[in-house]
């Protein structure tokens, strides 16, 4: 039997742990450093996610088998890389392959070298020269700090003032801090989003249900960009015809180049799409599970993740799916035959500033078609649960149809109780 241990403390975290705790082979799951929930399925293990050596230490210390990353800053500070020296399992990309989230930049340059369909761009580190580009093109644009910025780097700007006034706040005011000394400046694309996440071991791959996350703050896809404000999956505008085209155009150039430049991406890729006229365009890659996606993918999932960790980590991806007579792209042999709706609860001013602290009551138990993950929860000194963070719960309704499970995820969104609470009454309305 293994010991796992999960890193972080979001909404997915809990949710891994959460899947990864169902595993057959797992004895004992560990989250670092975990929140208010997580406690439900693992012990809370009081490092934090960034405190690398930390985190080594107490893998070596502790006989963890195998360490799941589940943020990207983490794995841009190499934790990973830490772990394959020391030969321990671990899930997640090496520093170089996880640039491919953290520096938009290389990962545009990236897209261009391996002919990957994307927004044409062009990027800055001089606020001057961005401003001046920006004077003589049209809106709309979108605007990027290259660096890691928490999903709150990028304005879509319908006016050239706001392209302005985002290089200001991004290059002058620093908003970022060095994530924004570099910007890129793209086309708008227009279409629909998909989130679509494979496992590979650098070399074989398999797509996991296509979900849909919903960016915007407001009802109606309105207001700022958010980490995320709820998800549902399988997101049937994710056609089959769609998959083949994103694993030709997309997926395969992407870990070949990765091979080729000789570092294999291994873990979990995360590609956010537009589906525009012209096919889908990459909007971004992440190098881990989506959050809130996660929270909908995982309860989806009929099989054993930790098996499909391990085949990843170790290399052995492609003899098990020649095994199981798996291809790539059949995620429905993985997922149970049902739809996943999350909703996420967030506290009042997200994503601006937000009060901590505030308690949270009526929480509903757990049912086999609805579970409550926890992200910016803890416990207070006198063990009441209070909120944490900007996205405080992530609640998952699970049935045959998705009209169904968004019903059973508001009804009991709607009994949670805390001060300032808000969610998006409108998740999934792009797929009625
Ligand atoms: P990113 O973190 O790069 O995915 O950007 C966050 C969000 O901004 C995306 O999920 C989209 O909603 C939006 N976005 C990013 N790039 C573009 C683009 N080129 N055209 C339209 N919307 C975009
Ligand atoms: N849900 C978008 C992300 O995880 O970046």
């Amino acid at each position: 039997m293994m010991k796992v241990l999960v890193v972080g403390g979001g909404g997915r975290e809990h949710a891994l742990a959460w899947k990864i705790k169902s595993s057959q082979h797992v004895s004992w799951v560990g989250i670092a450093p975990g929140n208010g929930g997580t406690t439900h399925v693992g012990e809370n293990v009081n490092i934090a996610a960034d405190d690398l050596d930390g985190i080594v230490n107490y893998v070596q210390a502790n006989g963890v088998n195998l360490t799941v990353i589940g943020p990207e800053a983490p794995l841009a500070a190499g934790l990973a890389d830490r772990f394959t020296s020391e030969q321990h399992l671990v899930f997640g990309p090496s520093a170089a392959a996880a640039r491919i989230e953290s520096d938009k930049r290389f990962a545009k340059d990236f897209m261009q070298l391996a002919g990957i369909p994307t927004a044409a761009y062009r990027t800055f580190n001089d606020h001057r020269t961005a401003k001046a580009w920006i004077e003589r093109r049209d809106a709309p644009m979108v605007v990027k700090a290259s660096g890691l910025a928490a999903g709150k780097g990028v304005f879509v700007c319908m006016t050239r003032q706001e392209a302005l006034d985002a290089v200001k706040k991004i290059m002058e005011d620093k908003a970022f801090g060095a994530a924004g000394s570099d910007i890129i400046v793209e086309d708008a694309l227009k279409g629909k989003e998909i989130s679509l996440q494979v496992m590979t071991d650098g070399v074989d791959y398999l797509v996991l249900p296509p979900a849909q996350d919903h960016k915007r703050l407001g009802e109606g896809d309105t207001g700022p960009n958010t980490g995320g404000m709820g998800a549902y999956a399988p997101a049937e505008l994710m056609t089959d015809t769609l998959i083949e085209s994103c694993a030709k155009s997309i997926i395969e150039p992407t870990l070949r180049t990765f091979r080729e430049m000789g570092t294999p991406y291994k873990g979990l890729l995360y590609v956010g799409l537009m589906i525009t006229d012209n096919g889908p365009q990459v909007l971004e890659f992440n190098c881990r599970f989506g959050d809130p996606e996660t929270q909908a993918v995982l309860p989806l999932l009929g099989v054993d993740l930790v098996d499909l960790m391990l085949v990843t980590v170790t290399g052995k991806l492609g003899p098990m799916m020649q095994a199981l007579k798996l291809k790539s792209t059949d995620w429905r042999m993985l997922s149970r035959d049902n739809y996943a709706a999350t909703v996420i609860l967030a506290a009042a001013g997200y994503p601006g500033s937000y009060k901590k602290g505030i308690p949270i009551t009526n929480i509903p138990t757990d049912q086999n078609n609805m579970v409550v993950f926890h992200a910016g929860t803890k416990k207070d000194q006198s063990q009441n649960l209070v909120t944490s963070g900007g996205r405080v719960l992530a609640v998952t309704g699970l049935a045959n149809t998705l009209k169904e499970a968004l019903y059973l995820s508001y009804e009991a969104s709607e009994q949670i109780e805390f001060d300032g609470r808000y969610f998006r009454k409108d998740i999934g309305h792009q797929a009625q």
